[in-house]
């Protein structure tokens, strides 16, 4: 049983990432925590709490994060890809739960070193409350069974609303914070846009899931399959002619249940904070020369049809 808590900004692929994470049975989440992101911090927490209300799992504790970067200010007003209000325009149910009265930073420290060496972090967002965690608690690193992110690439285009044409968002949005982590001395795998951009979420899944959704009276289904729809037509404005929306956050969440389902390759990284066209750029150092040890396992391939078909499995009721 991999025990995981889950670092998001919902967000409608981290929404995804919750269902899956609560809907796999080699999963136990332990908690989610928030940050700004894909929206800020009041909206992706109140999401993030009203999915959990529509699964029926409001015993998951929710702790409220960083509303903002460690040095820049956080500006951003809605989302291309994820709406006004982070899920598609899509409306959830009201909830009733209340964040815990903990700041995430400081939940994640209590919990992790309440089980030392059991807890992955699994932040599908900027960094910011995985770095804030590391600053105030050096024992953390050593005490965490491991850290898998989602973000970064290394081959692939970064996001295309990005300044820096090859910097992937959540490690765009908070690079001090990125480095910070990839320097800790955690065990680290990076998800990034090299393989989330082949697994492919499509209309004609949707629409099965949707059936499926139905069919159980699974309302975090239903609503999440419209919230898809909408991540779908967003992703065809904005990669002309894809066929289909990419589940970056989900495979962050299934590799830390099961790493076969990629290719790791260890690298050393660090990020580009100050550059004018790459600041939020992971640039790895593959020099084969003294001092450059690996610091992260980085996934270079995914089997893409054995984790879509696990996905959908998980979240067709
Ligand atoms: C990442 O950016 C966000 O929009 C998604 O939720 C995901 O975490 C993909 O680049
Ligand atoms: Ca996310």
């Amino acid at each position: 049983m991999r025990r995981i808590i889950l670092d998001v900004d919902t967000g409608i692929d981290d929404a995804l990432a919750i269902l899956y994470a609560l809907r796999r049975p080699g999963i136990s989440l332990e908690a989610v925590t928030t940050t700004y992101g894909n929206i800020d911090i009041a909206q992706a927490t109140r999401n993030s709490l009203q999915i959990l209300e529509a699964a029926g799992r409001t015993d998951i504790p929710v702790a409220r994060g960083a509303a903002r970067a460690l040095v820049r200010p956080y500006t951003k007003k809605g989302s291309v890809i994820h709406g006004a209000n982070g899920f598609g325009g899509i409306k959830l149910p009201e909830q009733k739960a209340e964040p815990v009265a903990r700041f995430a930073p400081d939940f994640i420290i209590d919990l992790v070193r309440a089980h030392p060496g059991e807890i992955t972090l699994v932040p599908v967002g900027p960094l910011t409350n995985i770095a804030l965690a590391l600053m105030r608690a050096p024992d953390l690193a050593e005490k965490l069974a491991g850290i898998v992110f989602m973000g970064g690439t290394i081959h692939h285009p970064g996001t295309p609303s990005m300044p820096s044409p090859m910097a992937e968002v959540n490690i765009f949005n908070d690079p001090e914070a990125a480095r910070t982590v990839i320097a800790s001395g955690a065990l680290l795998t990076m998800i990034g846009l090299d393989v989330t951009m082949t697994t492919k979420l499509t209309e004609e899944m949707i629409a099965r899931m949707a059936k499926r959704a139905d069919a159980a009276n699974d309302l975090a289904g239903r609503v999440t399959m419209e919230a898809a729809r909408a991540y779908l037509n967003a992703y065809q404005r904005q990669y002309p002619g894809i066929t289909y929306c990419a589940l970056h956050d989900p495979l962050a969440v299934a590799v830390a249940e099961d790493p076969s389902l990629v290719t790791l390759q260890p690298m050393k990284l660090d990020v580009e904070c100050v550059g004018e066209i790459t600041r939020g750029q992971i640039i790895p150092d593959l020099r084969k020369v003294a001092g450059v040890v690996p610091n992260t396992s980085v996934a270079m391939l995914v089997d893409a049809p054995t984790f879509e078909a696990r996905f959908e499995a998980a979240l067709g009721g």
